[in-house]
C-alpha cells in the first residue's frame, strides 16, 4: 500500500511539472518588459543575443521600445527600416557604432566604439524583428 501511495503522488507531480511547461503563453503579456523577453524562442537566437546586448549595454537610457525617448522607439526604427535585409542591419550597426544625427532628427546617438559589428549587428536584429 505504501508503495502504492509513493507511486501515486511521484506521477502526480510529473503530471504537473507536465501541464506547467506546456502553458507559458497564459501569463500577463501586457508588461513591455515580459512581453520583449517572451518571445526570443520564436524569433531566433539572434533576437536573444540582442536583446541581452541591448539590455547590458546604454541603449536603453535613450530608447525605449514603444515610445520616442531621447531617441526614437524601437518599434519606430523598425518599422521605418523594414524590411530588414542585410544592408538595412549592416547599414544601422555602423550607426550605432558611429553614432551621429540626421535621421530622426538634431539630437544625436552617441558612439558606441567599444561594440563589435557582430554585436552591433545583432542588436539591430532584435530591434528589427519588433517590427509588429
Ligand atoms: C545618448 C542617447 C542614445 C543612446 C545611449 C543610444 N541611442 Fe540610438 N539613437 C539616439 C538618437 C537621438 C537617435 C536618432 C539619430 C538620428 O536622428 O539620426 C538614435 C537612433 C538609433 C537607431 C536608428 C538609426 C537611424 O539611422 O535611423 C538605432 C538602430 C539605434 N539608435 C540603436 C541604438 C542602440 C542599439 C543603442 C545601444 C548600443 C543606442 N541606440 C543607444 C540616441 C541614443
Amino acid at each position: 500500500m505504501k508503495k502504492l501511495l509513493v507511486i501515486l503522488s511521484f506521477s502526480c507531480v510529473v503530471i504537473s511539472c507536465g501541464s506547467n511547461d506546456s502553458n507559458p503563453a497564459k501569463e500577463d503579456r501586457t508588461e513591455e518588459a515580459k512581453e520583449v523577453a517572451k518571445e526570443p524562442d520564436a524569433k531566433g537566437p539572434d533576437y536573444q543575443k540582442g536583446l541581452e546586448l541591448v539590455a547590458k549595454s546604454d541603449c536603453f537610457t535613450c530608447h525605449k521600445v514603444k515610445e520616442t525617448a531621447t531617441g526614437p522607439a524601437y518599434e519606430a526604427v523598425a518599422a521605418k527600416y523594414a524590411p530588414a535585409t542585410d544592408e538595412v542591419i549592416e547599414k544601422l550597426a555602423n550607426k550605432v557604432i558611429a553614432g551621429g544625427a540626421g535621421a530622426w532628427g538634431t539630437v544625436p546617438m552617441l558612439p558606441h566604439p567599444q561594440l563589435s559589428k557582430d554585436d552591433a549587428k545583432a542588436m539591430v536584429k532584435y530591434i528589427m524583428a519588433l517590427k509588429k
